[in-house]
C-alpha cells in the first residue's frame, strides 16, 4: 500500500471534505482541510492581525480554534485568499504535509493546481449552489449556529466568485482533474468513486 498524494478540490459544501477524510481513512492517508489555514489566518485577521504577519506566522494550536467554522470567519478566509503574500506564506507547509511517506489526502481550492500539480489523483467536486447551501445550514444548524438558508446561500454565492474570480490561485478543476457533481448523487457514490480512481493508482 504505497503512499501517494490525493488532490481534492471544489466550492464550498460541495462534499469534498467528506470524500477527502473517507479516502484518507480507508487507505490510511493523512488528510489536510488547506481551508483551515485560511480560516485561522481570518481568525487573526478580524482581531487586528496584519494578514501576511498571520500567515507567516501560523502554528498548528491556531487550527484547533473553534470559531474557524463560524460563516463570518469563511467570509473573511476568502478575503484573505486572495492576497498573493498570504498564499505564498501557506505553500511550503501544504507541499510538505503532501510529499509525507504514509501518503496524504489534501482538499481545498488549488491543490490540483498550484499546491500539488503532479498529484496522481485528482478530484474536482461540485454541486449545485443551492444543494450546498442547504448542506452547510443544516450542518451549521446542527452545531447550534442560528443563520437562515438565504443568508448561508449568500455567503457560498459570494464566496464562489471571489474564489473563481482571484488572479492568483483561482478555484478551477485541472485539466487532469476527474469531476464529480454530488448534487444528486449520495455521498458514498463519491466516497466509492474516489477510492476507486486510488486503488486504480496503486
Ligand atoms: O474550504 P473552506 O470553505 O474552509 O475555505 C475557506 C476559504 O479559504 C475559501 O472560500 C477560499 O477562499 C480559501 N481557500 C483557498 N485555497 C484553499 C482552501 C481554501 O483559497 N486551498
Amino acid at each position: 500500500n504505497g503512499g501517494m498524494t490525493v488532490a481534492i478540490d471544489g466550492p464550498a459544501a460541495a462534499g469534498k471534505g467528506t470524500v477527502a477524510k473517507a479516502v484518507a481513512t480507508h487507505f490510511g492517508f493523512a488528510h489536510l482541510d488547506t481551508g483551515l489555514l485560511y480560516r485561522a489566518v481570518a481568525a487573526k485577521t478580524l482581531k487586528g492581525m496584519d494578514p501576511e504577519e498571520a500567515a507567516r506566522t501560523l502554528a498548528p494550536v491556531d487550527l484547533e480554534d473553534p470559531s474557524l467554522r463560524d460563516p463570518d470567519v469563511a467570509q473573511e478566509a476568502s478575503k484573505v485568499a486572495v492576497i498573493p503574500a498570504v498564499r505564498a506564506a501557506l505553500v511550503r507547509f501544504q507541499r510538505s504535509f503532501a510529499t509525507r511517506a504514509g501518503g496524504a489526502v489534501l482538499d481545498g481550492r488549488d491543490i490540483g493546481t498550484v499546491i500539488c500539480p503532479d498529484a496522481p489523483v485528482k478530484l474536482f467536486i461540485t454541486a449545485s449552489p443551492e444543494v450546498r447551501a442547504q448542506r452547510r445550514f443544516a450542518e451549521l444548524s446542527g452545531k447550534g449556529i442560528e443563520i437562515t438558508y438565504e443568508i448561508v446561500l449568500d455567503d457560498v454565492k459570494q464566496r464562489d466568485m471571489r474564489d473563481m474570480s482571484r488572479d492568483q490561485a483561482p478555484l478551477k478543476p485541472a485539466a487532469d482533474a476527474k469531476q464529480i457533481d454530488t448534487t444528486e448523487m449520495a455521498i458514498e457514490d463519491a466516497v466509492a468513486a474516489a477510492v476507486a480512481l486510488v486503488e486504480a493508482k496503486q
